[in-house]
């Protein structure tokens, strides 16, 4: 049987916390406008599956000051450092032990329903989508970082990046049952879902719009948490994967160079005449 949560040790990792806190600060600013599009109630009631640290969800709980905001995850870890950071939001914010896969929420529970940064870690990832949707309120929206580990580049150097990026995540994803690809792949399960009004749009992480220490951080983030997996699951080895790593990062720090990572947010609407 396929494990549903193949990176466990990966997610509940240190770096992951690292890599996490430098995730927001490099895609948030320019998700706000894309979250800001939305038609929702002042006081909406918002679920972030698969929360982490709450990264997330305390800054929807800060860009929609009376919102009601519920994080849920299986990480216990993240959601008591989740609760402890954001204790000052307590009374709108809220952490819960759930899984993605299995809610325990009613139908048509939110108006929001955000997934940032899980789908792509995941098995079957159309299950969890249905459950996203069933726990939507027709008319009400999905938000979904669904990452794809195509869309990253960087200039050339010693070690052959795109040989990197093309054969690490393939073998990673064959591995583990998961689609690190699925940035190109939800709009079809989406479309496949009877879902209105998908869009796809792109956060740029790139060495211009994004300060270099921050893109730096994700990075080493990922060289810290997955050198080793990805010697265990790839043909790449633990010490070829920590010199592209370390190779990605210096093309960062350099000033005169240029790297980008297309972060693709997908949005789509549970339709209005979806019966019960
Ligand atoms: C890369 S982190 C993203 C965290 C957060 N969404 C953010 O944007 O900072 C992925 C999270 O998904 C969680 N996750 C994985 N499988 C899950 C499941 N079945 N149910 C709930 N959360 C899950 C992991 O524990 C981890 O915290």
């Amino acid at each position: 049987m396929t494990d549903l949560n193949p990176q466990a040790k990966q997610m509940a990792d240190e770096s992951m916390v690292r890599g996490l806190d430098a995730q927001a600060r490099a895609i948030w600013p320019q998700e706000i406008v894309l979250l800001q599009r939305y038609r929702i109630p002042v006081n909406a009631r918002i679920l972030d599956a698969g929360c982490g640290t709450g990264e997330g969800s305390s800054r929807l709980a800060e860009l929609f000051p009376v919102a009601h905001v519920l994080g849920i995850d299986i990480v216990d870890e993240h959601l008591h450092l989740a609760r402890s950071r954001y204790a000052h939001l307590s009374e709108r914010l809220s952490f819960e032990h759930q899984s993605i896969f299995e809610l325990r929420i009613p139908d048509r529970s939110f108006d929001l329903t955000v997934c940032r940064h899980v789908l792509h870690s995941i098995p079957y990832p159309d299950r969890v989508l249905a459950e996203l949707a069933r726990v939507t309120r027709p008319g009400g929206y999905l938000h979904l970082i669904a990452e794809d580990y195509g869309m990253l580049h960087f200039q050339t150097g010693m070690h052959d990046l795109r040989e990197f990026w093309h054969i690490g995540p393939a073998a990673f994803g064959a591995a583990t049952g998961t689609d690190l690809f699925i940035g190109r792949n939800i709009y079809g399960i989406l479309a496949g879902m009877n879902l209105r009004e998908i869009t796809v749009d792109y956060v740029i992480v790139d060495t211009i719009r994004v300060p270099r220490e921050t893109f730096a951080a994700i990075l080493e983030a990922w060289r810290d948490g997955y050198a080793q997996p990805i010697s265990e699951l790839t043909p790449i080895s633990r010490d070829e994967a920590t010199a592209c790593f370390n190779q990605m990062i210096a093309n960062i720090r350099d000033p005169r160079g240029y790297a980008v990572w297309m972060v693709p947010v997908v949005c789509a609407r549970v339709p209005t005449d979806r019966s019960a």
